[in-house]
């Protein structure tokens, strides 16, 4: 990290004197503040995406000083990230280090498209004659464009050993790998990835010791939405899942409930949040879900709308955790689709958690040495205990 931070500052110096040198005050000034910013904006967004209007008036739109003055504070928003750079080079050392595959079996093959998973031991796994642990399946987020399941090593394995429980980490068919040909559509290959992988589930629990009709879904962000919309699909055994209906009943059956972290359930809404920070076109969301005509297809929120009497008392319980300093996705997101649950007379508990951040929802959860790991992880061990209990 030093090294890049001296590099940066020497590139910052460099770059400055050469201002100061070659250029009036007033002129530094403006490209400091003009130049720079139109520049990079517009090359991320010839790269992401441009607006969606016709002709050249997607570049009027493009070039518009609010939409340049939004993506500019995003973009240096990004650089906060930099602050995870330790967290990622531990993380990925763990996850090649040979000593650690005592923890988890790497990298299982799955589902119509081969993606993979890793399955998390319980820390009593050494005693196998006892009764099998209840498995976790956690879905990573990554606005449903990006992430990959090496990332979450630690996470998995911290909550194997704080629930006690098996804990599987999938990869599923992300854009834009999820537009290829032999997919029918975005999310909804995303789904079925997820489908696949709890079928996955319910044909291996023997053999991998883990109680399969016992599962709790958890998600992050996406992750989520994706996994709310999975349990969805599922209870309502959608034909586009392209998985037997028996099948489908019993997967549903064996989920006992939802852990959503800092979740996504409204496409329209999180659309309009996306388009207050000026985004919405660069952000992976919209073409995922193959624009906004399949907003509503792809909402969690108008799925239980629709969805009957019957199949909504076959809905498992939910948790929902959000941070109140989440700016990525507002904690309205979570206290909506809460709201929602309850007038349905769904089982839901809410925590907010207080300055807690996007990132710090699932980094915090990676080491038990960070400032929010054990009020996180309490919050999602009660729950835990509870859904299981309920069942
Ligand atoms: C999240 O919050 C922490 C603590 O307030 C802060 O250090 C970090 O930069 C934030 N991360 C992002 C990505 O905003």
């Amino acid at each position: 990290m030093n090294v890049h931070l001296t590099t940066g500052a020497t590139v910052y110096t460099s770059v400055w004197s050469w201002i100061k040198y070659h250029m009036s005050l007033p002129l530094a000034v403006g490209v400091l503040f003009v130049g720079i910013p139109y520049s990079v904006c517009v090359v991320a967004q010839w790269f992401y995406g441009w607006p969606n209007k016709p002709g050249y008036k997607k570049y009027i739109e493009a070039l518009k000083p609010r939409r340049i003055y939004c993506l500019t504070v995003a973009m240096l928003d990004l650089l906060k990230y930099l602050k995870y750079g330790r967290l990622y080079l531990q993380l990925k050392s763990w996850y090649k280090n040979t000593e650690n595959c005592k923890h988890y079996k790497k990298g299982i093959v799955f589902g119509r498209r081969g993606n993979k998973l890793d399955l998390y031991h319980p820390p009593d796994v050494k005693k196998p004659e006892g009764a099998p642990a209840p498995l976790v399946v956690f879905i990573y987020g990554g606005a449903w464009g990006s992430g990959e399941r090496s990332i979450y090593c630690l996470l998995a394995k911290q909550m194997a050993e704080e629930l006690n429980a098996a804990v599987l980490c999938p990869d599923y068919s992300t854009y834009p790998k999820a537009s290829n040909p032999n997919t029918c559509g975005n999310a909804l290959a995303m789904v079925q990835d997820i489908a696949d992988c709890l079928v996955w589930a319910q044909e291996n629990g023997e053999k991998f010791h883990f109680d399969k009709d016992n599962i709790v879904l958890s998600g992050h962000s996406a992750g989520a939405h994706l996994c709310t919309l999975t349990l969805l699909f599922l209870i309502d055994a959608r034909e586009e899942l392209f998985i037997e209906t028996k099948k489908q009943q019993d997967v549903a059956l064996s989920i006992k409930g939802v852990i959503g972290l800092s979740g996504v359930y409204n496409i329209m809404d999180h659309y309009e949040h996306e388009q207050r920070r000026a985004v919405e076109y660069v952000s992976t969301m919209h073409k995922a879900m193959n624009g906004v005509e399949n907003f509503q297809y792809y909402s969690p929120t108008h799925f239980l709308k629709q969805l009957g009497q019957d199949k909504l008392s076959r809905l498992p319980q939910f948790a929902l955790l959000h941070g109140t300093g989440d700016i990525v996705v507002p904690v309205e997101s979570s206290t909506a689709f809460s709201e929602l649950l309850t007038s349905l007379s769904v089982k839901v508990t809410l925590y907010l958690l207080p300055g807690v951040n996007h990132t710090e929802m699932v980094t915090e959860l990676m080491l038990s040495n960070r400032r929010f790991y054990h009020p996180i992880f309490s919050c999602i061990k009660q729950e835990f205990r509870k859904l299981l209990g309920a069942s």
